[in-house]
């Protein structure tokens, strides 16, 4: 709407048929083309001093003859931009349209035009012109003859109110204007708002699932600990009946029954240990597309024949801090999955890629970091996973598969592993077409370290130094005891740190090695121990023992298995092996791997 039609508009248009009519028109409302002394002085009376001739307001008055040339009259002054305020129209006006349906026509078009409809006695009666046009307050009658000074002030009156009518018009326009403005701007808020508390939901159920996770890792953890220690002890002892020679067969196979068993419970242990992250890492600088190309073999065993496989590599390398074994476990847990969700064959694709994370991507999940990442996906074209299981995936424990076939530990122990190395799982699902599980671990830009693998093979494991042995669980320090002396290792027994204490208060200058557990009972730990003894003997060598990982322990001092760390459950061989490996170990160490906090 233009600014200017707010301003005094003072177009009045005047149809009639009668010339005659035009002039007095143009005589009354127009005074500069000859005005009427009398009518001057009487508009004077009417608006005051200020309006009397010469000064008294011109309107602009143009003339029509007939209905139909008003009505383009006022076509053209809307196109023109300079509509007409109002129009004094004639009732009768043969032939063609009469004053009432050239207003309505008028109306139609521009419906704000104030109307004076001229009408004789003899005319339409009021009741009859209401009939065709309707109660209307831009309708105003004026009965001929008419008197000058009615016409003027109707001029003057209806001008005005036009104006009025327009410029209420054009606040209300701003106002509803502002208002839209307004409902946009709420409602873009409440678009946010409900983001936001999405995604808050979002964070808060995975700060649940993850305190739910690591209450039950805790648990787990403990008993996997217990587990352990038991199982060392099967495990020696019947590592030890093996080596000896003349077993009868029964007993022969016998013993090689419970050597598996022990073999599987270690496994699932292991498992238990991973998902509940205690299980200590050995991460190293990989290239996760070798670690894939590397399993093909043992994976295309674990499909079957009815299942195809297709791996699409990284073009790049896609270099990882990683533990290899635990990677290769995370993938062997993912494609037997995979496997068991196609039974009636199908096919499987795994496919590594490099992906940046961005903003965007990192609020949609709140697990998910910025940064560069390794992304492994495993797809299947298997049955997909049922909706209601979906929240439950990753806790351990949950399967939809058959008492003995699973134990639902495989993607406990997957997520476990993955969030270990400072990485994320996400899933997507067609039921009855297949999912698909992705793993982000970010990409590194460490240097290799060396790992165990490296050290030098021990060739005689046996020994005369002198060993002192805490542990506090009385059949695994039965055990280590006989392995070592039989061995012809020389070995002083303690069972918690303060006994350790007083046996090196009384040896200390024979005591060539500290073998101990980390967790004991009393308030001297194995590693508080060590440092007291180092302290007064910095040649004194250390080896640690636990069921737990290093990481879990918190501790601040490098830790290498194989060298001064034997995770339980461990073999005769292990505990021998690393026993001389490290009392051979001169000052000269294989560098120290980065902890885990580099990642
Ligand atoms: N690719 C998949 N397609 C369909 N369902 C799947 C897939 N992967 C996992 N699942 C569902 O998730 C459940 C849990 O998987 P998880 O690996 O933790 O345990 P499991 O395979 O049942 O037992 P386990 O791995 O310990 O032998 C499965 O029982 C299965 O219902
Ligand atoms: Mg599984």
């Amino acid at each position: 709407m233009n600014h200017c039609l707010t301003q005094a508009n003072r177009r009045i248009l005047v149809v009639d048929d009668n010339p005659a009519i035009h002039s007095d028109f143009k005589k009354i409302l127009c005074p500069a083309l000859g005005g009427n002394p009398g009518l001057n002085a009487a508009e004077a009376e009417i608006f005051g001093g200020r309006q009397a001739a010469p000064s008294r307001t011109v309107f602009q008055v143009d003339s029509a003859f007939q209905g139909q040339e008003g009505f383009a009259l006022v076509q053209q002054s809307i196109a023109a931009h300079q509509p007409y305020a109002m129009v004094f129209m004639d009732v009768r006006m043969p032939p063609g349209w009469d004053g009432i349906e050239t207003t309505t026509h008028i109306w139609g078009i521009a419906p704000d035009t104030q109307v004076v409809i001229c009408t004789a006695y003899s005319d339409y009666s009021w009741d009859e012109m209401i009939t065709r046009l309707g109660i209307s307050d831009r309708l105003v009658i004026l009965k001929k003859p008419f008197d000058n000074v009615e016409v003027v002030q109707l001029a003057h009156a209806l001008t005005e109110k036009w104006r009025l009518g327009q410029e209420a018009r054009l606040k209300l326009e701003e106002m509803e204007a502002m208002v839209a403005a307004r409902t946009r701007e709420l409602q873009a808020a409440n678009e946010q708002l409900k983001i936001e508390m999405a995604e808050r939901a979002r964070t808060e159920e995975a700060l649940r699932q993850s305190q739910k996770m690591e209450a039950l890792g805790r648990l787990a953890g403990g008993i996997a600990h217990d587990f352990n220690n038991l199982l060392t002890v099967i495990r020696g002892y019947v590592d030890s009946l093996l080596a000896e020679n003349h077993q009868p067969p029964d007993t022969l196979e016998a013993l090689q029954e419970i050597d598996q068993a022990t073999d599987r419970a270690a496994k699932l242990t292991s498992q238990i240990l991973m998902f509940s992250r205690k299980k200590r890492l050995q991460p190293q600088v990989l290239d996760l597309n070798d670690v894939i190309a590397g399993l093909g073999k043992l994976l295309r065993r674990v499909l079957g024949e009815n299942i195809a496989l297709q791996f699409q590599a990284n073009a790049r390398p896609l270099p990882v801090y990683a533990d290899p074994v635990m990677m290769e476990q995370v993938l062997l847990n993912l494609v037997t999955n995979a496997r068991d969700a196609m039974p009636q064959g199908g096919r499987l694709t795994i496919d590594a890629r490099e992906v940046e994370i961005g903003e965007a991507q990192a609020r949609s999940n709140p697990q998910s970091r910025l940064g560069s990442f390794a992304c492994i996906r495993v797809t299947d074209t298997g049955n997909g996973i049922a909706p209601a299981a979906l929240p439950h995936l990753f806790d351990p424990f949950f399967t939809t598969k058959e008492p003995g076939k699973g134990t639902g530990l495989g993607l406990a122990s997957v997520q476990g592993i993955v969030e270990q190395h400072g990485g994320w799982i996400e899933v997507e699902n067609e039921p009855g077409r297949g999912a698909r599980f992705s793993f982000f671990i970010p990409v590194s830009t460490a240097k290799p370290g060396l790992t165990a693998e490296a050290w030098p093979k021990v060739t005689t494991p046996g020994g005369t130094e002198t060993i002192l042995l805490v542990e506090d669980e009385p059949v695994v320090h039965r055990l280590a005891h006989k392995i070592l002396q039989r061995l012809g290792y020389q070995v002083f027994d303690a069972s918690t740190g303060q006994e350790a204490l007083s046996i090196w208060n009384e040896h200390a200058a024979k005591i060539d090695l500290l073998l101990t557990d980390m967790v004991m009972p009393g308030d001297l730990s194995g590693r508080k121990l060590a440092q007291t003894l180092q302290a007064q003997n910095n040649r004194l060598k250390v080896i640690y023992t636990t069921g737990y990982s290093a990481e879990a322990l918190n501790l601040e001092c490098p830790l290498e298995e194989g060298l001064n760390f034997i995770p339980k459950p461990y073999t005769p061989e292990n505990l021998v092996h690393t026993v001389r490996r490290c009392l051979d170990e001169t000052s000269a160490r294989p560098p120290t791997v980065a902890s885990t906090a580099d990642i």
